[in-house]
């Protein structure tokens, strides 16, 4: 299975979310680690749960910043993370109902991990600039 690596390719610029992006990755990781070992559902429900709700505030920093300086291109992003937690959630239930199978693997490798590459290397790098276009420094 496809593992990130986090690099410069990845840093949108803002320190703060490079930081959540680089812990979203370990999380996403670890995920994929514990469906390639074949690990009991209730570990892989466990990862699974740890990559929701982080991800749930880390797309929770990003929309209060956008909220925050009338971000052009919000609606667009906000509609993206909807879309990656609709995915989430649904493997969740995947995965309640028919366990680690290879099909749901594979849907870890193609979906998750290459929507996480391009999310942060088109949208969020774009929301990067423009924030520090305004000369801010995320803190929180
Ligand atoms: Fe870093 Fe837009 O998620």
């Amino acid at each position: 299975m496809l593992k990130i690596k986090w690099d410069d390719s990845l840093s949108v610029g803002v320190n703060l979310i490079d930081d959540q992006h680089k812990m979203l990755i370990t999380r996403l990781n670890d995920m994929s680690n514990a469906v390639e070992m074949h690990q009991g559902l209730e570990k892989i429900m466990k990862t699974l749960d740890f990559l929701i709700k982080y991800t749930d505030f880390h797309f929770g920093t990003e929309e209060k910043h956008m909220t925050k300086f009338c971000y052009p291109g919000m609606d667009y992003h906000k509609k993206q993370h909807e879309k990656f937690k609709s995915t989430l959630n649904n493997l969740v239930e995947d995965f309640k109902e028919e366990g680690a199978t290879e099909v749901l693997a594979n849907s870890i490798d193609t979906f998750l991990i290459n929507w996480l590459i391009n999310h942060i290397k088109i949208i969020d790098i774009e929301f990067g600039k423009f924030l520090n276009e305004k000369g801010f420094e995320c803190t929180e």
